[in-house]
């Protein structure tokens, strides 16, 4: 008896979905630059267009009516970081060619933990590690592999230093018991590192306590003095330094630390080196950034985001280990109903997932398709276009421009009567009411997006152009954009 499979599609249903699907998308993409970057609904709007109170369907519909419609709710009611006004986060727009590899990937779903149920992929993604590695000047024989973001490619770098550097079978014992609490592990980063640190020594079971964290300077850089005064005391004082994070682009500013001088002292105390680039790792071979970004060269262990800035579609991240044994130490396990080859890479013995789906595929597929020399220039023009920014916010007279690092910028509106009192605290205050509502109010009118930090307690808005879609136009239409929608804001 033949089975009846429900979800099986003709290849020639197959094919009329498909590219029924493709020319839609491609019609709603080549509109993005004339609608708004974030549609002006409420959440109960949103909920009533997609009518989330249904409940699930007893019975089946047509494939081709279910995309079609599909693509009309999500290009209608999504925040699109493919709007070249969206300056948002550190969130990318998607590679054209990333969303059709995505595509592909799926449709062949190879699964890659093991080499024999992936073996073209598994090869795929150590030739993108490897590409990756080189793009960014880190030893093209490093470990690596792909992950779903900065958080769990830091995490990797994070779990690697831990099991090497450790100095009991950490994987065994744990961390409880007598050489935790006579010798507790610490980690030590800058004031400005990213919250994943906070999640990962709280996840895997250090403890938020056992971060060190160390004052940044005027520039929201590592103070090194600092950070070798800490070590120095909490050896003293029998604690186990272990890991120090540099972070290559700070989530808030884009600010650089001291690398070169981070590396020098984990040599000196033998602690392991790790840089968090997921942001600006990308731009280390660029011409003309800082100088120190070319150190995470000498890193142990680098965090770095290909759905920032080589604009792959959400989700890719990935991890450089100089060594690769130090995943395998860190990671690996045989149980009896796995049996692997063991002369070639199977993904699982490297990270933290078991079954992986084939995220390199959309990585591979772009660094073909434009290049080294061309993600360079895409690089370098989203560089550019933020110091652009900087100097319109300047010559505009009513902002203040606090940072501008690689393509980060931020600045606050500063309205012309409280210009004279900066620095008085109820001014201040109000200037980051000011600020935040400016912000959302940005976001409510659907003309561009950007997202906050706050320097030294003042609230900032924070234009971040990961976006090969961003053009000089959109940045000189800005300041006048955003001046107009400050004084609408402060006339109600
Ligand atoms: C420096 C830095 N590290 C880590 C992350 C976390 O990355 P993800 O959101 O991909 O997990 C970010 C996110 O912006 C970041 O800027």
């Amino acid at each position: 008896m033949s089975r009846t499979a429900p979800l099986k599609m003709t290849p020639d249903e197959f094919r009329a979905a498909g590219h029924r699907l493709v020319d839609r998308i491609a019609e709603r993409l080549a509109r993005i630059p004339q609608g708004p970057v974030k549609p002006a609904e409420t959440p109960e709007d949103l909920r009533a267009a997609l009518k989330i109170d249904r409940p699930l369907p007893e019975g089946g519909a047509d494939a081709a009516t279910l995309l079609g419609e599909a693509v009309e709710l999500l290009f209608d009611h999504s925040t699109l970081n493919g709007h070249p006004r969206f300056l948002g986060y550190i969130t990318s727009s998607p590679a054209p060619i990333g969303i059709l590899g995505d595509f592909l990937a799926a449709a062949v779903n190879p699964n890659i933990g093991g080499y024999a149920i992936g073996p073209a992929a598994t090869e795929i993604e150590r030739q993108t590690v490897r590409w990756i590695a080189e793009f960014i000047g880190f030893p093209s024989d490093a470990g690596g592999l792909l992950v779903s973001g900065g958080n769990m490619a830091n995490f990797v770098g994070f779990l690697a230093a831990r099991a090497a550097k450790a100095g009991l079978d950490v994987r065994k014992t744990g961390l409880a018991g007598r050489e935790r609490a006579k010798s507790p592990l610490l980690v030590y980063a800058s004031a400005e590192t990213h919250t994943w640190i906070q999640k990962a020594t709280d996840l895997f079971g250090l403890g938020t306590d056992a971060i060190r964290w160390i004052p940044a300077d005027d520039h929201q850089r590592m103070k090194t003095a600092e950070l070798r005064r800490q070590i120095e005391l909490d050896r003293k004082n029998g604690g186990h330094p272990f890991i120090v994070v540099g972070t290559a682009g700070s989530v808030s500013t884009g600010a650089v630390d001291p690398l070169p001088e981070i590396g020098s002292i984990c040599r000196e105390y033998d602690l392991w080196f790790h840089v968090d680039g997921a942001y600006g790792a990308l731009a280390a071979r660029i011409p003309d950034v800082p100088a120190d970004l070319r150190a995470l060269s000498e890193a142990d262990s680098v965090a770095v985001d290909p759905h920032k800035w080589l604009y792959a579609p959400l989700e890719a991240g990935c991890v450089l280990v100089r060594n690769p044994l130090d995943l395998r130490n860190a990671f690996s396990y045989h149980p009896p109903y796995y049996v692997l080859r063991d002369d070639v890479v199977n993904f699982v013995d490297y990270g933290l997932q078991n079954s992986r789906g084939f995220r390199a595929l959309k990585v591979w597929l772009a660094l073909q398709h434009i290049g080294r020399t061309g993600y360079e220039a895409s690089i370098a023009d989203d560089i550019r276009l933020s110091q652009k920014l900087a100097a319109a916010l300047r010559a505009h007279g009513d902002f203040d421009v606090l940072t501008q690092n690689l393509s980060i910028t931020t600045f606050r509106y500063v309205p012309k009567d409280l210009r004279s009192r900066l620095g008085e605290a109820s001014v201040e205050e109000r200037l980051n009411q000011l600020n935040r509502d400016l912000l959302a109010e940005v976001e409510k009118s659907g003309e561009a997006f950007f997202s906050n930090a706050v320097i030294d307690g003042r609230f900032v808005l924070r234009a971040c152009i990961v976006n090969f879609n961003t053009t000089d136009e959109d940045i000189d239409a800005l300041p006048a954009l955003v001046a107009r929608l400050a004084e609408k804001r402060m006339a109600y």
